[in-house]
């Protein structure tokens, strides 16, 4: 059977089929995985912590929000309209499932109330026999969204022909209830998209592409805002991570494709007036088509079905914005860019693909301020440029090393409180044998502190990060694309550790106090030669949970794409 690597943009622009070059770098495969269960469909789940809700409460209710196939969904969304429950809810949490069967590649799939994106996700790949696969979500950080009528959009652009002939069958439905302690909640939660969810369009930006930038009112009575960023680069952003500096991209494609470029460092900023308010370095997310579909069946990689977003407190900004005039809000996607006469480094969005899918979301928390005299100031910002060391090499012929580390501090304090954050990031790639083998190692971590001076229980430090480390060994065997080998070592972990808000936090997913560690380790030889049938892949996940004392711990392992253990 002809294989070929569809380039297909999910959300897309553009759609381009490309042919695979023969070289190494890490890639996207379609699942097509004969199925060696007889009749029933592979559960293929997500290790998380189990979201909470009771069978009985009062305003218990239950909505189905769509039932839909995203068959040929390109730039098709599923449009709802969404009236709440004529009752007082004050909690909701959303229930995902879907199926699909056959051949075809894992999608990103986005979920907005009008203009904003509550929840990005992405699906499993299917067998022949089929899979399923669900997600629930607690979504009550929406509630002043979910308190209005909107327009609810489910965006998940699938492509299907004769040879990817995989549509995902969908059902969304919701849980709302009143609970006698629910967690605080946003009064105005304002979004930073392309605002045309009213015209049932898909609000994400296209970045660096289009330009992020909006204008927002922020209301007095404000005393903590936060903004929450969500960003996944695709296609050749998809493993950014492992891709090469610009000098380096011709020097190992095959059929005349260049490697994926712009060096392996990103980093999102969030500029309010086009003053730099805070950054985020993107989590690397492995969708179950990445790298080799085998390692990711039946436990998908981490955060593969629930993107978490980071968030960026801009209380200290207060003061300034709430001087009754509207304000801009802009995030941007930038990478390191070497210059070549000089040497030097800077943060640029030049050589980045325009594959970045971003949008954000302002959440403001009203209450009794004990705002000394309005001055409108804006906040004292020390915010330096990141200090950047890179050491690139061509240590022989046809093989490179490549080593960045990148350090940054950002301090933004006003009357109304601080925010201050402190990163630190290595990346070394490796490509040898004319790039038919290539490691990563990247390790990057994140330490943040909000101090409020208006309301002391939005007070919080976190602390977050992820190694990663892959080996890839992709030979292609035949012409072209036909035939493609894959030898895979994984190795990841997200940590995490937060003292914790009232509210549910698009980034932790809880209220209070979260401790995160979560492991994958595994290891694959995967052809996409349907008549090569020397398969084999290995995974162990763990996954370590405290949320307010609460401990839950999951421990899996596969073989050969079955659950072998699952504690
Ligand atoms: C399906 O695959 C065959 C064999 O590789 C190829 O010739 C054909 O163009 C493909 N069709 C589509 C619609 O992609
Ligand atoms: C998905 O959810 C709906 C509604 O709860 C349910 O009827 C259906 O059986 C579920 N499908 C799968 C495959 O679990
Ligand atoms: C919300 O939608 C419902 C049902 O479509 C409609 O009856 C109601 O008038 C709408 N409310 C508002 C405020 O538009
Ligand atoms: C830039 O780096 C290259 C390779 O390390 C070196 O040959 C060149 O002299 C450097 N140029 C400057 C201006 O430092
Ligand atoms: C590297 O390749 C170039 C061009 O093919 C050749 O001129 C050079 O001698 C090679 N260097 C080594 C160390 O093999
Ligand atoms: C930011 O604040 C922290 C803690 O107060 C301090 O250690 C650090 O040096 C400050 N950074 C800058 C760039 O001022
Ligand atoms: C990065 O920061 C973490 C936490 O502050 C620290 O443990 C680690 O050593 C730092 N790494 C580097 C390379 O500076
Ligand atoms: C079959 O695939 C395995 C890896 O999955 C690879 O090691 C082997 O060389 C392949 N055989 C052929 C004939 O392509």
């Amino acid at each position: 059977m002809h294989f070929f690597r569809l380039c297909v943009l999910s959300a897309a622009l553009i759609v381009s089929v490309c042919f695979g070059a023969a070289s190494a770098t890490p890639r996207r495969f379609a699942g097509e995985t004969t199925s060696t269960q007889k009749d029933s469909m592979l559960n293929v789940f997500q290790l998380s912590a189990p979201v909470m809700e009771p069978l009985e409460a009062k305003c218990n209710h239950h909505e189905t929000l769509m039932e839909h196939t995203f068959g040929n969904s390109d730039k098709k969304p599923f449009k709802g309209q969404f009236s709440p429950p004529n009752c007082n809810f004050n909690r909701v949490v959303i229930h995902f499932n879907a199926t699909v069967k056959g051949r075809q590649y894992d999608r990103v799939g986005i979920m907005y109330l009008g203009s904003t994106e509550v929840w990005r996700t992405s699906t499993a790949e299917p067998t022949s026999n089929g899979v399923k696969f669900s997600y629930s979500k607690d979504m009550t950080a929406y509630l002043s969204l979910w308190k209005k009528n909107q327009t609810l959009i489910f965006d998940l652009p699938n492509f299907v022909n004769k040879n990817y002939t995989g549509k995902y069958q969908a059902t969304l439905s919701a849980h709302f209830w009143h609970d006698s302690h629910p967690p605080e909640v946003a009064d105005k939660i304002l979004p930073i998209s392309r605002e045309v969810g009213q015209q049932g369009h898909p609000s994400v930006f296209h970045l660096p592409y289009q330009r992020a930038m909006v204008y927002h009112h922020i209301s007095k009575k404000a005393v903590h805002a936060h903004v929450s960023i969500a960003a996944t680069g695709q296609e050749d952003e998809e493993f950014w991570y492992t891709n090469v500096f610009n000098q380096f991209k011709d020097d190992f494609g095959v059929n005349g494709r260049s490697l994926p470029a712009g060096g392996p460092f990103r980093e999102v900023q969030l500029l309010i007036d086009g003053y730099l308010a805070g950054v985020t370095w993107p989590i690397p997310v492995i969708f179950t088509g990445g790298i080799a579909p085998n390692l990711w069946r039946p436990t998908v990689g981490i955060d593969a079905f629930d993107m978490r977003e980071q968030e960026i407190d801009i209380t200290p900004w207060l003061p300034y914005l709430t001087d009754g005039k509207s304000h801009t809000f802009e995030m941007r996607v930038v990478g390191v860019k070497q210059d070549s006469e000089t040497n030097s480094t800077h943060l640029s969005t030049e050589d980045i693909a325009h594959h970045w899918l971003g949008s954000a979301k302002i959440f403001v928390f009203y209450g009794k301020t004990k705002k000394g005299k309005a001055h409108y100031a804006r906040p004292k910002m020390v915010t330096n440029d990141p200090e950047i060391q890179m050491q690139l090499s061509h240590p022989k012929n046809g093989s490179m090393h490549a080593k960045v580390q990148v350090t940054r501090t950002v301090n933004i304090s006003s009357a109304a409180g601080t925010w201050h954050q402190s990163l630190n990031y290595s990346n070394e790639n490796l490509l040898s044998r004319n790039g038919v083998i290539q490691t990563t190692h990247q390790t990057f971590h994140t330490t943040t502190k909000s101090k409020n001076m208006y309301a002391p229980k939005f007070n919080e430090e976190r602390k977050y990060g992820m190694p990663l480390s892959l080996k890839t060994t992709t030979i292609s065997s035949g012409r072209g694309s036909d035939s493609i080998n894959v030898h895979a070592d994984v190795d990841y972990t997200l940590n995490l550790d937060t003292t914790g808000r009232p509210d549910v936090s698009a980034f932790s997913l809880a209220s209070g106090a979260v401790s995160l560690y979560q492991r994958m380790t595994g290891t694959s030889k995967f052809s996409n030669n349907m008549r090569n049938n020397s398969d084999e892949s290995n995974t162990h996940q763990l996954f370590d949970h405290n949320w307010n004392g609460k401990s839950y711990k999951r421990d899996t392992s596969t073989k050969n794409s079955q659950l072998v253990s699952n504690v």
